[in-house]
């Protein structure tokens, strides 16, 4: 099975367009450009081995909002949930959104199960009798790329329906931050609901591979059992300490990407890509040109992420005022192409 494609491959982007790494403004992700500050790390983070009462627990409950009664196992980057957790059941029908983080289909195909891609239209009604079609539903709160969001208490509602057959409602709420009202933390703990969590996109610690599960006592105890001891470095969860203690950077880092995003889908309209989707962290925008634009913009050094099955793309936040000029006027050269949808 080819495995999907993701944003962030700056150096096949040097390799096909020619263009010097140094030169390019990646924003073919949704990490944040300002990312929590790291400091040095003690040496002995790097020396000995991770422990697991070192408290990471008990702080990532508190980030979820969580019961103290949920179970939280904390992961290599949400990622590596996504891949363990299809290894956990046996084989089953699986309901993933498309478009969606594709990783997850992938994942549970991968191990054997059949999978069912779910658009919007289908979910989004009143008659939750889709689900009775599957065992496991895997949801994308808010999703990465559209943007879509699904309240709470329809969450709930689908957990528990799901749950009635032994089902499981995995939701994944790596852009989650910054949408404290979205959010199924505090419902974590009870069997049959998982809810993943990433310190890699608002916290733009990406590279470190951090995130969490939260979820029932009995399926976190297989999980920890599948993954195994140690997966989270040491400095990963040194790094994960800090950052969810730093409450005042994350207030004012939720305030700076409100603003940022929604800069950034002016600029988008203002430039003839208007009617963008999303979160704090990229825009999404669907135009049937979308290839054309992707590789107009490529010319020009700027990378972003290219959706060709439903043509759209997903462009990340500028960092610098820099950055931002050289979008505005990146966007404008490809403008002329773009008047006709
Ligand atoms: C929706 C979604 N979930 C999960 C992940 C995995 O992130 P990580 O493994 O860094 O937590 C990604 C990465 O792009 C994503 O977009």
């Amino acid at each position: 099975m080819t495995p999907p494609e993701h944003g962030g491959r700056l150096n096949a982007a040097v390799t096909c367009w020619g263009i010097p790494r140094e030169q390019w403004l990646d924003l073919s992700t949704g990490i944040n450009p300002h990312g929590w500050p790291v400091p040095d790390l003690p040496t002995e983070v790097w020396q000995r081995l991770p422990e697991p009462d070192d408290g990471l627990e008990i702080q990532v409950r508190q980030w979820a909002g969580a019961p103290a009664d949920a179970a939280c196992v904390p992961v290599a980057g949400s990622q590596e949930a996504i891949m363990a957790l299809p290894r956990l059941r046996p084989s089953c029908r699986v309901g993933v959104p498309s478009p969606g983080y594709r990783e997850h289909g992938h994942s549970w195909s991968c191990a054997g199960h059949h999978v069912v891609s779910l658009d919007w239209p289908q979910v989004s009604g009143e008659d939750d009798s889709w689900l009775d079609d599957l065992d496991v539903l895997v949801w994308i709160n808010p999703n990465n790329p559209t943007g879509q969001t699904v309240d709470p208490e329809r969450l709930l509602r689908w957990h528990q329906r799901l749950q009635r057959r032994g089902g499981w409602l995995i939701v994944d709420e790596a852009f989650v931050d910054g949408y404290p009202k979205l959010s199924l933390g505090f419902a974590t703990g009870r069997e049959g609901l998982v809810v993943l969590r990433s310190l890699g996109k608002f916290f733009g610690l990406a590279g470190v591979r951090a995130g969490a599960v939260l979820t029932g006592p009995a399926l976190a105890e297989r999980l920890r059992y599948a993954i195994g001891p140690w997966t989270v470095s040491g400095p990963a969860r040194y790094v994960m300490r800090q950052a969810l203690a730093d409450k005042r950077w994350q207030a004012a880092t939720a305030e700076r990407l409100a603003v940022d995003s929604q800069r950034l889908g002016c600029l988008l309209a203002a430039h003839g890509l208007d009617g963008s989707s999303g979160t704090l962290l990229f825009r999404y925008v669907q135009h049937l040109r979308s290839a054309e634009l992707a590789d107009g913009l490529a010319t020009q050094g700027i990378l972003v992420r290219r959706f060709d099955q439903s043509p759209a793309v997903r462009l990340g936040l500028p960092g610098s005022e820099a950055e931002w000029e050289r979008l505005a006027r990146a966007l404008a050269a490809c403008g002329m192409s773009l008047t006709n949808r």
